[in-house]
């Protein structure tokens, strides 16, 4: 059977990347294949976690390329070159251009620790977005996957996930949950639905 190519896209610890190296090994995601993991940091621990599962790694800088258009040229060689269908945020966190997200109409996908459209968008990222709903006294918090478009946070929603705020939460043990319940859930399912979807659209 033909699967989508997968590019996963990110910046730190990769626990989402392990989360999609994971599914694919127990069978969630069946229609599409990460064939590429790139990093906008040289010592991103998620690069380590893509060698030890045997996929191909690329790590570029916006620092030693000079500017976002030369960052996202070198990317986008690398996305062709490798034939991706579809590619993954897992936290990647840059922005990327409206030429960018204009060319990958709904081919990439993101996940945010809230439920969107609260405490998304420019700035609300990693533990942030965990700090501003304790402060917010939110009582129920979660995770959602949505398409990229070029508003930050802004694409459709494809998945979310809803966890309860605890009384004694910090940023630190909400985020861990938040991941726990919700993003390592409903990455790889929404992997699997876009990776479908894009399959049956070239059989059409
Ligand atoms: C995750 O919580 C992800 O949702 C978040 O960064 C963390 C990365 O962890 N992404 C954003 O905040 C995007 N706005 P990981 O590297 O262990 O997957």
């Amino acid at each position: 059977m033909e699967k989508a190519r997968i590019a996963v896209m990110v910046s730190g610890g990769g626990t989402n990347l392990q989360a999609l190296i994971d599914a694919r090994i127990s069978g969630i995601i069946k229609s599409g294949e990460i064939c590429l993991v790139i990093s906008n940091s040289h010592t991103a621990f998620a690069l380590e976690r893509a060698r030890k599962a045997g996929i191909k790694t690329f790590s570029v800088t916006k620092k030693e390329l000079g500017s976002q258009e030369a960052f996202e040229k070198a990317v986008i060689d690398e996305l062709e070159k490798e034939k991706i269908d579809l590619i993954i945020l897992a936290g990647f966190l840059s922005i990327l251009s409206k030429d960018f997200t204009d060319r990958y109409k709904r081919r990439i996908i993101n996940i945010h620790p809230s439920l969107i459209p609260s405490f998304c968008g420019d700035g609300y990222y990693g533990l942030k977005v965990h700090e501003a709903a304790l402060a917010k006294g939110v009582k129920v918090t979660g995770a959602t996957v949505h398409y990229v478009n070029e508003i930050p946070d802004g694409g459709e929603i494809i998945l979310q996930k809803a966890v309860y705020i605890r009384k004694n939460d910090t940023a630190e043990t909400l985020q861990r949950r938040v991941m726990e319940q919700a993003e390592w859930k409903i990455l790889p399912a929404a992997a699997e639905i876009c990776s479908k979807e894009i399959i049956n659209s070239k059989e059409k």
